[in-house]
């Protein structure tokens, strides 16, 4: 078996994504570098070249004028993946999808061409939508609750799974000369009947090499955890500090374990923000920097996010914090519980609330090259992460990035200096799920040999 490696994930966030209103001024970004495929293109072939194992696309699908620069105008995922799997070869491709205003077979069959068009390279990270008000762009008053948010999640994945298993590896001979173009006995229908999906399939794709698109998650809640722990192959999380990831992923692990999975083949990748610079000193004074030029007007609107995008500028800023809990129960419930926590505790104020969260939001992740690499090296080695996902803005910082702090996590045998696999399930040490029809087909008759000998 390999050696535990590192992973590496990078996001692209195009003219500047949460906390990032200002990135899009950066010289070396051009303006519509979000809806700019060559852009996209060049990124894709950046992160290859640097041996990452993927690209991940975020999304969701409301806004407001308050948005981050990347939300306001930005590509589908899927379709701009799909056109970063023709321009690239190795790299793996992860998009988000809600699981709260899309249908299975539909979404099973996105994905399924996806990964067929990459060979194999496909991944899905797995949501249900921080932004409430998605739900009035899909035919609905209101969002979910949260059980009902999580419950749809779950069946939904299952339904997808089951549809990417329609057929059996061999039922496609296509053998011209016996005439035989597919064998119908491998193909399946699903006849799902559940609380929230009715489906019948079969989908009509066959699988890729990878078997299946690899399953991401993205959800802190009671909720999110158990999803996580029940589909989830790679966890994505927010990494505040060494002590919070280790906790988070002792208890992804440890939940995964008591559903009967091997830990070992679950992934938890904290999102990482670097500043990278000649010194230590250096780096914190740019990231300081950084800190200051924010716009507080701004914070303040993006604070509004997991409330459902509230308008915090009716508050009295230097009054105790208001009592909003109700706009977080339908939006981002976890983080929302945590700010009230806090300021009730603290006595903050509305100011002092936004301005604690900034701070929180604030990366570990500052310094000199080698003082990164020891910090990377630190949360994989002490089991706080088993890779990490890179926030790639500014082209320039990426390569820095790339030629700096890669070549000493390299020197210290954690990461790879070229892909193991063609796949992306090949790259993250996933094994290929096997087909749920060939398995039982298989069972069945290893139980009828058994039977024949035992009865002979
Ligand atoms: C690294 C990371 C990436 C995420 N990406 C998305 C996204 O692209 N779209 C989205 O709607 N939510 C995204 N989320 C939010 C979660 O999926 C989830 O909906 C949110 O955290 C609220 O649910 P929770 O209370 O279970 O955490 C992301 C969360 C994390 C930590």
């Amino acid at each position: 078996m390999r050696e535990r490696q590192l992973r590496f994930g990078a996001t692209l966030l195009g003219v500047g994504g949460p906390g990032q209103q200002n990135t899009w001024l950066h010289p070396e970004i051009p303006g519509d570098a979000s809806v700019n495929i060559g852009w996209y293109i060049e990124r894709a072939r950046q992160v290859e070249a640097a041996r990452f194992d993927f690209l991940f696309v975020v999304d969701s699908q409301f806004i407001t004028p308050d948005s981050p620069p990347h939300y306001l105008n930005r590509l589908e995922p899927l379709t701009l993946l799909s056109a970063l799997a023709v321009a690239t070869s190795n790299v793996g491709l992860v998009g988000t999808i809600t699981t709260s205003f899309t249908s299975p077979f539909a979404v099973a069959r996105q994905l399924a061409s996806l990964d067929l068009i990459s060979g194999g390279r496909a991944g899905w990270n797995v949501v249900t939508s921080i932004d409430p008000g998605t739900a009035r762009n899909y035919d609905l008053e209101e969002h979910y609750d949260y059980t009902t948010r999580y419950g749809r999640a779950l069946e939904h994945v299952s339904v997808v799974r089951g549809l990417w298993d329609s057929y059996e590896d061999d039922a496609f001979p296509r053998d011209k000369q016996a005439g035989i173009f597919f064998d119908r006995s491998r193909q399946h229908p699903l006849n799902h009947r559940g609380t929230h999906f009715s489906v019948v399939g079969p989908l009509n794709l066959e699988r890729s090499a990878q078997g299946q698109p690899v399953i991401f998650q993205a959800g802190n809640s009671e909720e999110g955890r158990t999803l996580a722990a029940s589909v989830g192959e790679g966890i994505f999380t927010l990494a505040r500090s060494f002590e919070d990831a280790r906790a988070f992923y002792r208890d992804l692990k440890e939940r995964a374990a008591a559903k009967g999975r091997d830990p070992d083949r679950i992934l938890i990748m904290p999102g990482l923000s670097v500043t990278l610079a000649d010194s230590d000193e250096e780096a914190r004074t740019i990231a300081a920097e950084v800190e200051g030029a924010k716009d507080f007007s701004k914070l303040l609107a993006e604070f509004g996010r997991p409330y459902g995008w509230h308008d915090f500028t009716q508050y009295d800023l230097d009054a105790p914090f208001p009592d909003v809990a109700a706009f977080g129960e339908r939006s981002g419930r976890t983080i929302t519980a945590e700010i009230q926590r806090v300021a009730s505790e603290q006595s903050l104020t509305l100011r002092e609330t936004v301005l604690h969260v900034n701070r929180t939001l604030r990366s570990p992740f500052v310094g000199s090259a080698r003082t990164v690499a020891a910090e990377i090296e630190r949360w994989f080695v002490g089991r706080a992460a088993d890779g990490f996902i890179l926030h790639v803005t500014v082209p320039s910082e990426f390569a820095r990035f790339s030629d700096e702090v890669l070549p000493i996590l390299r020197e210290r045998g954690l990461f790879r200096s070229e892909y193991e696999s063609d796949t992306l399930r090949g790259n993250l040490g996933l094994p290929i799920p096997a087909n749920v029809h060939t398995l039982a087909r298989a069972e069945a008759g290893t139980a009828q040999l058994s039977s024949s000998r035992s009865g002979s």
